[in-house]
């Protein structure tokens, strides 16, 4: 029987975790289960850096990014042996763990719950790239702050005549990058399917508009060379800049937090169904449950 919960935020901080955090601990509270928040994701786990969770500790955290429990990117746990290590030393503390973080932490969990120890995740990550999922909490948060940039910037732009390279976050995938490019105007948008310079030379040299933004996804290339190129072929002073981890501390927005309470709310009736293994979705404004193990590939 479950009794004692344990909980940690891991990977890239995210806008809402803290939500999410506080939706778990009031649920597990209030059904009488005992809740541990472990410290700076599966780093905490391996330490034993722990504390009882209280509803003083969850007061005022609502609003806040970043995550009250600390996060990491914890390389060591890909070996076996430590896995080894964290289940002997937790297994008597917790019964279940609830992981709230991205791709590389539902690896970890799905690993875990195979050598037995109990794991439920939960989507936290500004990417939006977790399969099953339609959103992930921090996605629209991190997309507000994208396109109060947009917003703001493109004023001094327009009074100069200038272009933007403007890269976001994302990883691998492309959904910030796409979505801010919807909601904004004068865009053009690099991704890694559609990345072709000639093609947008071209099209900025047609373009009849006084300034344009070119919204580009991470690590798809170098965004200094970019700008010195296109200025050098189309004439048209080129600044470039990355936006960087603003997107991931800006102020969660109420659609994450509200997606953090319902998946929070969520995890404790998997709980109490003794579901484990599982990890949690939200698909067609529904929030559902996958087996971990049907989700991503270890
Ligand atoms: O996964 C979230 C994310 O912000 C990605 O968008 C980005 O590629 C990465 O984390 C940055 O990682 P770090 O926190 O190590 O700088």
């Amino acid at each position: 029987m479950i009794k004692k919960i344990g909980i940690l935020t891991s990977g890239g901080d995210s806008p809402g975790m803290n939500a999410a955090i506080r939706s778990i601990v009031i649920n597990s509270l209030k059904n009488n289960y005992k809740i541990y928040g472990f410290f700076y994701g599966y780093l905490g786990l391996f330490k034993n850096k722990v504390k009882s969770l209280k509803y003083k500790d969850i007061n005022n955290i609502i609003d806040k990014s970043g995550t009250l429990l600390g996060s990491s990117r914890f390389i060591k746990l890909k070996k076996y042996k430590i896995k080894k290590k964290i289940i002997k030393k937790i297994k008597n503390k917790i019964d279940i763990l609830i992981i709230i973080g991205g791709e590389g932490s539902y690896k970890g969990a799905l690993k875990l719950n195979n050598m037995g120890l109990p794991c439920i995740t939960i989507p936290g990550t500004i990417d939006n790239d977790i399969p099953g999922t339609d959103y992930t909490i921090g996605f629209s948060s991190a997309l507000e702050t994208i396109v109060k940039y947009i917003d703001n910037v493109k004023y001094t732009l327009l009074s100069h005549k200038r272009i933007l390279i403007l890269e976001v976050m994302g990883r691998k995938c492309c959904d910030l990058a796409l979505y801010s490019y919807i909601s904004s105007e004068n865009c053009y948008l690099i991704t890694y399917k559609n990345f072709n310079i000639k093609n947008l030379i071209k099209k900025i040299k047609k373009s009849k508009k006084k300034y344009l933004i070119i919204i580009i996804t991470e690590n798809i290339t170098n965004i200094k060379k970019l700008s010195i190129k296109i200025q050098k072929k189309t004439n048209i002073e080129t600044r470039f800049t990355s936006i960087g981890y603003i997107q991931r501390s800006g102020k969660p927005t109420a659609f994450d937090r509200i997606l953090a309470f319902k998946m929070g709310n969520y995890a404790i009736k998997l709980i109490k169904k003794n579901k484990t293994g599982k990890c949690i979705a939200i698909k067609k404004n529904k929030i559902i449950h996958y087996d971990i193990k049907n989700i991503i590939k270890i």
